[in-house]
């Protein structure tokens, strides 16, 4: 349906991660907070990477998801993307490597896909979930304009110790093409 849109921001440049990435998002993917607050296996392996960049390529073909790896020179510092892309909406989601956070990449990334998801895309809403209590998530999610809507009870499937899997608390927030893309109180 459609080849990846590289995307530019100040300080990175977002395309699509491909083989040469696989050592990179192997590593990252170690890290306890990315398995511990997103949807990728746990434990992550190296083959968890292969297929991770095959099934990119298929959903930007779908069109079912975008994903994007961030680039800071020939760093790749994290993922960002839209997932269950249907019918107007799209969920956000992002990952950056534990060398790279704290310096407002993920805030920027995001900030460019959240553009292009109202833009080209014309989507009419984004949500953002997150684990209960993911404070950082939070903050980038706010930052982009979006308004928290509540806590969704056992509303996501989570990585538990050890890689066991259950059920946790979930936040949610949205974010409309109509609304202003800067922070609000959230009041957590
Ligand atoms: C969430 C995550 C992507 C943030 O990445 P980052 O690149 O550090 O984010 P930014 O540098 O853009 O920071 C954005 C804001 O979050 C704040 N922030 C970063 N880490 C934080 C933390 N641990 N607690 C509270 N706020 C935090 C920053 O201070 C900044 O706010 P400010 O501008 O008011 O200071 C990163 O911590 C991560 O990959 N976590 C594990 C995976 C994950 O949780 N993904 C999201 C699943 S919903």
């Amino acid at each position: 349906m459609g080849d990846p849109v590289p995307l530019r921001t100040p300080r990175l440049f977002l395309t699509v991660p491909g083989p040469d990435d696989v050592d990179a998002i192997f590593d990252a993917c170690q890290d306890p907070l990315i398995q511990k607050y997103t949807t990728v296996p746990s434990p992550y392996t190296r083959d968890d990477a292969e297929t991770f960049v095959g099934l990119v390529a298929d959903w930007w073909d779908s069109g079912a998801e975008h994903v994007w790896a961030m680039r800071a020179g020939d760093e790749l510092v994290g993922m960002v993307g839209l997932h269950r892309i249907k019918d107007g909406a799209a969920e956000l989601g992002y990952w950056t490597a534990p060398a790279g956070r704290g310096q407002g990449y993920t805030t920027e990334a995001a900030r460019a896909v959240v553009e292009f998801a109202f833009g080209p895309m014309r989507l009419e809403r984004l949500e953002w979930h997150a684990v209960v209590g993911n404070t950082a998530s939070a903050r980038v999610a706010q930052k982009l304009g979006f308004q928290l809507e509540g806590t969704r009870r056992m509303g996501l499937a989570h990585h538990g110790a050890g890689g066991s899997h259950g059920r946790t608390d979930g936040w949610i927030a949205g974010l409309l093409s109509s609304d202003p893309r800067t922070e609000s109180a959230w009041g957590l």
